[in-house]
């Protein structure tokens, strides 16, 4: 059976990895400034991780939401500890996807309405109130166009109000960091009269920190640099460290159900337990302040190629953007200096997601391979 060709990929087949870098088959050493698409956040193959799901799956690796599960509550003690939003409630399922349909389902059981307001380029997921809620039409099936979505460009403050006060809108939907859009971020205002709107007009303040969550920001979430207490918040990606898992922090106001929202396999034994040890690695190792500490490093180095025409996003999340697509850039990088990194929707912008991990040494490596990368590009175009 062939595979079903979905995905354009790259001729590298990584077999192995250890905190910053991948290695493939015939050993050569990769340095993984993509984090797999920002899911790598305590390294790869962190010692303590390894061993907590090795351990617990050697006890029990799965069973049923129909039975106590005292790692679910661990996890979701942990989560407010670091992230010190009190009070709120973690429902767990498997994926950014699944955790943004949960977020808009429970959006729409509380206020009884259907509409959404997504923001231009914005990236929510594949599954059917997700998608929809993009502008891509390139990954909008028919049977999703049925939901009702209105999408607005980023910063247009009066037309959120304006949507919000014809009264049917259940969520507005935004990532405080644009992920796969490229790095673009609203203006602080913006944020917060969204918020207030919402709590003014009965309607869900969303935050997707699928990517930006758990510390990638600088801070543990990305809307935690605004003032705005969102309803709901996405989770996924570096939350696991790869083991799937995602979850929505849920504002006390909404009330749980029995039966509103449900998954077989989310919030499993493995899961959590993956999802433990990356939270403890997150606080034993002080990783939140390495990310602030090797950003700044990062964007000093960048201010010097003159090719960088801008530096977006904030702590590891950061966007290089030039003034010609990088798809050859990128290729160049990982061909001949073997270092991931990943593109985004901009195709003029170079994204950064490398593991929380990185040290001073890996960022240097980076430059000076991306210097002899441009000028090879360069080469190329003459
Ligand atoms: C902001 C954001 N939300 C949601 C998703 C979807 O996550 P998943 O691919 O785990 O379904 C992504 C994935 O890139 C994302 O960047």
């Amino acid at each position: 059976m062939s595979l079903f060709n979905v995905y354009p990929l790259y001729d590298v087949t990584p077999v192995s990895g250890k905190d910053v870098f991948v290695y493939d088959e015939k050993g050569t050493e990769y340095l993984d400034l993509y984090g797999g698409h920002a899911v790598i956040s305590i390294g790869h193959a962190h010692p303590k991780y390894v061993e907590a799901v090795t351990n617990q799956v050697s006890k029990l690796g799965f069973y049923s939401n129909a039975v106590q599960n005292p790692l679910q509550v661990e996890l979701a003690d942990k989560i407010e500890a670091l992230s010190g939003c009190k009070d709120y409630e973690l429902f767990l399922c498997n994926s950014g996807a699944e955790a943004n349909e949960n977020a808009l389902k429970l959006a729409s059981f509380k206020t009884g309405k259907s509409r959404v307001i997504a923001f231009k380029n914005g990236f929510h997921g594949r599954t059917s109130a997700a998608v929809a809620a993009t502008d891509n039409t390139n990954i909008i099936a028919p049977i999703n166009a049925q939901q009702k979505v209105t999408i607005l460009e980023l910063n247009d403050i009066l037309g959120v109000k304006a949507e919000l006060e014809k009264g049917d809108v259940c969520a507005v939907i935004v990532e405080f960091i644009q992920g796969v859009g490229g790095l673009d971020q609203a203006h602080t205002e913006f944020f917060e009269q969204v918020d207030l709107l919402c709590k003014a007009n009965n309607t869900m303040f969303i935050a997707d920190e699928v990517q930006s969550g758990y510390g990638r920001s600088g801070k543990f979430f990305a809307f935690q640099y605004y003032r705005v207490t969102p309803d709901i918040i996405s989770i996924a990606k570096g939350m696991g460290n790869g083991f799937p898992i995602g979850g929505i922090l849920i504002h006390p106001d909404i009330e749980a159900k029995f039966g509103m929202l449900g998954t077989t396999f989310g919030g499993n034994h493995l899961a959590c337990a993956a999802g433990l040890s990356v939270l403890n690695a997150i606080e034993d190792q002080s990783l939140m302040d390495n990310v602030n500490t090797m950003s700044a490093y990062f964007i000093k180095l960048a201010e010097s190629i003159p090719q960088v025409k801008k530096i977006k996003g904030r702590g590891l999340m950061l966007g290089l953007e030039f003034d010609f697509e990088v798809g050859n850039l990128r290729k160049k990088l990982i061909y001949n200096h073997h270092i991931f990194t990943g593109g985004a929707s901009n195709k003029k912008v170079l994204r950064i997601l490398p593991p929380l991990t990185v040290r001073k040494e890996h960022i240097s490596m980076f430059f000076e391979a991306l210097i002899e990368a441009l000028a090879e590009v360069e080469l190329t175009v003459e």
